[in-house]
């Protein structure tokens, strides 16, 4: 097991990518609370999943651009499990539009989501992590950083905020025994990836060099390389995740 004893923190745990990220966790014996906003029976089941296959685990219901609501949660788990020593920001939304439609709440809600909810758990944890000297923080940021996509300038611009971010707080806190870094992954097959996938058919496999949609797991597995004592001596790198895509090659 190569989490045990470890406590970790996932956002946006309910569905998709940190759903699959909670529950490798827990199967590598971290304890794992996860947040999530609104879809209370799908925390419900992954709670029942996890419990039902020996894990420990907690939900708790807090919007990531709520800094107080954030510390409060934060609070709750170092009281109840001791010092976060895993933090994964995961949550994330997407409202697409192109930049001359795109309205300033959506603007808003992305960045706030994205990269507010990021800064709003890395400030609740920071602190304590660099006292314990020992630390995991794992970013999910996106291919579209790097590789954009119309229609996306307020998602494109939260990610790569998250890559910098990313980089810029591993140089702070490398001294202290915590490490930074993010994972960027290409399509996964999610709620959010779902509207692309429709339009898209099978054009996306096409551009793909593996040939097939990444899943869940795909990201998961690599969080838990980046949260294990493999990864001990990386800190500040965006890894991607993405079949091949970026590699940019045309699509056969
Ligand atoms: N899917 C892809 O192809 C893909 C590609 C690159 C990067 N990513 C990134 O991967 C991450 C996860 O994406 P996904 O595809 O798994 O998305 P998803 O299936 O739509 O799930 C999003 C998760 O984030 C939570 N969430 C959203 N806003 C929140 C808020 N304000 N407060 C608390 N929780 C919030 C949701 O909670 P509720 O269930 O309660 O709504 C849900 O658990 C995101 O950061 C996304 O940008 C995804």
């Amino acid at each position: 097991m190569r989490l045990k004893d470890q406590v970790a923190l996932v956002t946006g745990g309910s569905r998709g990518i940190g759903r699959a990220i909670v529950k490798a966790m827990a199967a590598e014996g971290a304890k794992v609370a996860f947040v999530f906003r609104g879809s209370q029976a799908a925390a419900e089941s992954l709670v029942q999943e996890v419990q039902s296959n020996g894990g420990v685990i907690k939900a708790c219901q807090c919007d990531v651009t709520k800094a107080d609501d954030v510390q409060q949660v934060v609070d709750g788990i170092e009281k109840e499990w001791g010092q976060v020593n895993i933090l994964v920001n995961n949550a994330g939304v997407i409202h697409d539009d192109l930049f001359v439609r795109l309205d300033p709440e959506n603007w808003s809600k992305v960045i706030q989501t994205n990269l507010g909810g990021t800064y709003n758990f890395c400030r609740a944890v920071a602190y304590s992590m660099m006292k314990q000297r020992k630390g995991r923080i794992i970013n999910v940021s996106s291919v579209a950083a790097e590789h954009v996509n119309p229609g996306q300038t307020n998602y494109a611009a939260s990610k790569g905020a998250i890559n910098s971010f990313t980089r810029a707080l591993a140089v702070e806190l490398a001294s202290r025994g915590v490490t930074v870094n993010a994972i960027a992954p290409g399509f996964i097959e999610t709620d959010m990836s779902e509207a692309v996938r429709n339009k898209a058919g099978d054009l996306i496999k096409k551009m793909i060099p593996m040939r097939r949609l990444g899943q869940p797991d795909d990201i998961a597995k690599v969080a838990v390389f980046l949260a294990s004592d493999a990864a001990g001596y990386m800190t500040g790198q965006v890894l991607t995740v993405d079949g091949g895509l970026s590699l940019g090659a045309a699509a056969v």
